[in-house]
């Protein structure tokens, strides 16, 4: 009596085991999904970007509004570092990274198109 009463507890508890098991494994392949997802947008906008050929003069002003704050308005630094031969330092897709991720705060991330990133980027270039 005792020992099948021990046996159902214990079956019990596979059965508890297995549910958690099958719970973890849900959400982290929920996790992986949502990650593959937003990394294969992310490239996706890369590639995007990379197939266009920017106009600087567009770059410029674009920089004018949304970076002058805080590089200056010669690109010289201000709050933010100079950015004269930044693409011999950092490679376009670093670049675009760092203007999209927003990973060195206080510099934000900008939502942008790959029309317009590609004119920043031809900017950048032209401060060489
Ligand atoms: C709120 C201030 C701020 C604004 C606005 C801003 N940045 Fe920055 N940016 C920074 C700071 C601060 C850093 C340095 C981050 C670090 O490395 O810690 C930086 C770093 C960078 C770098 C990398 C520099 C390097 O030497 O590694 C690039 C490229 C850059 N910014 C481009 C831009 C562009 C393009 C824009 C406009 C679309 C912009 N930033 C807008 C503050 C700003």
């Amino acid at each position: 009596m005792s020992t099948s009463s021990s046996t159902a507890a214990e079956r019990d508890f596979k059965r508890e085991f297995l549910n958690i098991v099958f719970i973890v494994f849900g959400v982290l392949l929920i996790c992986f999904l949502i990650f593959f997802v937003k990394h294969q947008e992310k490239n996706k906008f890369i590639i995007e970007t990379l197939e266009l050929n920017g106009s600087a003069e567009e770059g410029d002003a674009l920089f004018k509004m949304n970076c002058v704050g805080c590089h200056g308005i010669t690109a010289r630094g201000l709050v933010g570092p100079d950015l004269h031969s930044i693409t011999q330092r950092l490679n376009d897709k670093e670049i675009i990274k760092q203007v999209t991720g927003g990973l060195t705060p206080p510099m934000p991330s900008f939502e942008i198109d790959p029309v317009n990133m590609s004119n920043l980027l031809k900017y950048l270039h032209s401060l060489e």
